[in-house]
């Protein structure tokens, strides 16, 4: 093990620092929304077989793969293969795909904390007048809070990994939880909030077909932070005392539980905002919830406790998205700071300025596609539409590539690296694994199933998306 490597404090830094990743945009709104559309408890069972039974094994091996290499993605894959050149490319593709996430992920960021400001600052009105969103993205405003979401991201990473990552999310995600369940228990108070628990959690199973399937085990996928080289980079700030597989489970636990708890926050206020609601109706995109739909909803409250009192229930939930938003973002930033430390040998603070200026150039040229910039804004064509430079780098990064990176790292780990490896490795520091049933499914799945659905994912996405006809039929 490297005698100068940074390392995680405590297995709760490192189970904090991994559920701030995972924990993001997507559990707080994204996921109690589908789950109603697609069929309440149904969803819910659903989803959470698709955590224990396909994620967990891949975030095991995420973890096992970055502890052993004590490197970045792509120097794990090049370490445990000798250098050969085809897995270079996989361990590449771990480095580009979070180095663009940040690109989207960081424009919607700031969206967050643009929205978080005027709430603060005691206008919820305008928040929730029709078209402000449209107004809002494209006010040269952005550019101050772009600059305020950089500076607190590098303020976090420069302090490096134990007075950095470690300490951010030791003190982000309790405060997160707390507003969570502040909100929660005052919205379960409003009139009607029963109708959208109800929503929520009674299981419909007729809703149940292969793109509600396909869309459960995706939104699983992103939400454990799979697929990105994060846990790679984070697990290899860990030694060989620390326990891998309790810590995953521990991770995948707070990550399902944050999204089950948002739901009942999210689906209790709109139902008792409208109680004829049609969750059918209900936006599917994370961002016109967020944007278009609840600073309404959040505006309504003020008949039950005054402006101020809205105001400040709208200022909790903003600063709720914007604390799962900023351990992510905070997540996915490391993965190539820790590639250009490692790879290229430079301190820490010269690869955070290296990514400043290159993900900074890229996400405010995909800040000035929706609509400041034409050429950006109609960039390309595919899959029967125009669509701008954010959208291709959403389209081909987040929901492209994700599973693909996960197909490569089970063939990878358990063919290259091989199960012995891998399951030496998880040994090490969880007593009790090695001839577990635990062990033998892990080493099953991993090198037959999980692939094979994930091979099924990817080709699917790549016939849908850009060439408009689906392999599965949905
Ligand atoms: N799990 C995160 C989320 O739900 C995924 C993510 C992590 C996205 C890091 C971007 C960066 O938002």
């Amino acid at each position: 093990m490297s005698a100068n490597r940074e390392h995680f404090s405590s297995r709760l830094g490192f189970i904090l620092a991994a559920a701030g990743s995972a924990v993001g945009i997507g559990n707080l709104v994204g996921f109690p929304v589908s789950a109603t559309k697609n069929g309440g408890g149904a969803f819910l069972i659903v989803y959470a077989l698709f955590v224990a039974f396909i994620c967990l094994p891949v975030m095991m091996a995420e973890m096992a793969l970055g502890r052993k290499a004590q490197k970045d993605p792509y120097g794990a894959y090049k370490t445990l293969s000798n250098s050969d050149k085809k897995w270079s490319i996989a361990g590449f593709l771990a480095v580009l795909t979070p180095f663009m996430i940040v690109v989207f992920y960081m424009v919607i960021t700031v969206w967050i904390f643009g929205f978080l400001a005027q709430a603060v600052t005691g206008n919820l009105d305008l928040l929730a007048s029709a078209g402000y969103f449209g107004v809002f993205i494209n006010d040269k405003s952005v550019f101050i809070y772009m600059i305020v979401v950089a500076a607190i991201v590098n303020l976090i990473l420069v302090g490096g990994v134990k007075e950095g990552i470690e300490k951010a999310a030791k003190f982000l995600m309790p405060a997160l939880f707390i507003m969570l369940v502040a909100l929660v228990a005052y919205v379960l108070t409003l009139d009607n909030a029963m109708a959208g628990v109800r929503y929520y959690l009674v299981p419909d199973f007729s809703k149940m077909n292969a793109s509600v399937l396909n869309g459960a085990l995706s939104q699983a996928f992103f939400s454990l932070s799979l697929g990105m080289g994060i846990l790679i980079t984070y697990a290899s700030y860990l030694s060989n005392k620390d326990d891998i597989v309790g810590s995953s489970k521990m991770v995948a636990i707070m990550d399902s539980l944050v999204a089950f708890i948002a739901g009942l926050m999210v689906l209790p206020a709109i139902f008792s905002f409208n109680p004829n609601t049609d969750p059918k109706e209900l936006s599917d995109s994370s961002v016109s919830m967020i944007f278009d739909y609840l600073p309404k909803l959040l505006l309504a409250l003020q008949d039950d406790i005054g402006y101020v009192g809205a105001s400040i229930v709208a200022s909790l939930f903003f600063l709720l998205v914007f604390f799962a938003a900023i351990t992510s973002l905070v997540s996915i930033v490391e993965v190539p700071t820790a590639a250009l430390m490692d790879e290229k040998c430079i301190s820490r603070k010269k690869a955070l300025i290296v990514l400043a200026l290159t993900t900074g150039l890229l996400t405010i040229l995909s800040t000035m596609s929706f609509g400041m910039i034409d050429w950006l804004t109609s960039f390309i064509n595919y899959g029967g539409g125009s669509k701008s430079f954010f959208d291709l780098v959403y389209d081909v990064f987040y929901d492209t590539i994700l599973p693909l990176n996960g197909l490569l790292l089970c063939l990878f780990v358990t063919y290259r690296w091989k199960k012995s490896g891998l399951s030496e490795e998880l040994a090490q520091g969880s007593e009790g694994y090695l001839g577990s049933a635990m062990e033998k499914y892990v080493n099953f799945s991993l090198s037959t199933f999980i692939p094979l659905i994930l091979a099924v994912i990817f080709i699917n996405t790549v016939t849908t998306k850009y060439f408009a006809f689906s392999i599965l039929g949905i």
